[in-house]
């Protein structure tokens, strides 16, 4: 378990401010609305990191660890930095059963990335998520907004060279 030692000293304190400003902006019971808080924070901070989480435990008045397990149960909050694209793959059963293991194996080996981690290149961060409702479409990968179903492994590679392309023309 991580200790529950709170450091701001490498935060922003301008972001901390603003942090502060939404909390108190808040109406009603302020821990019920952590997911917000967390969203706004990330927002700020562009991830999520350990300091920023004890920082809202303290502000909300919840341990470390409750803080952590919400930010680590929802796929759209990030501890770490992410790429500038977000790619999703579903591993519900559906698509499970038709490959998305293979799919995700294949993005993993051509970003030469682990899950949850940014691409050295600083373009892409993937992840494997749970169900997102579209089992017909299965497999399903989503880059960002983008959503690309019935993903077949031998595709993989030219999806990810559309955004490696979009990436050289900005
Ligand atoms: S299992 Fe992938 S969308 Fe439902």
């Amino acid at each position: 378990m991580r200790k529950e030692i709170l450091d701001i000293s490498q935060l922003d304190k301008s972001l901390l401010h603003e942090l502060d400003a939404y909390i108190d902006s808040l109406k009603g019971d302020k821990q019920e609305q952590l997911i917000h808080v967390l969203h706004r924070a990330q927002e700020l901070f562009g991830h999520l990191p350990y300091n920023v989480q004890l920082y809202v435990a303290h502000a909300l008045k919840l341990s470390g660890a409750k803080v952590n397990g919400v930010v680590t149960f929802y796929s759209f909050f990030n501890e770490e930095p992410t790429g500038k694209y977000t790619i999703s793959v579903c591993m519900g059963t559906a698509c499970f059963v038709k490959g998305a293991d293979k799919v995700l194996e294949r993005i993993l080996k051509l970003t030469k990335t682990k899950k949850n981690e940014m691409s050295e290149d600083g373009l892409f961060t993937i992840k494997d998520v749970r169900c997102i409702g579209a089992c017909g479409l299965a497999p399903i990968v989503t880059v960002n907004d983008k959503v690309y179903g019935k993903v077949k492994v031998n595709e993989v590679d030219g999806i990810l060279e559309k955004y490696r392309g979009d990436h050289h023309e900005n």
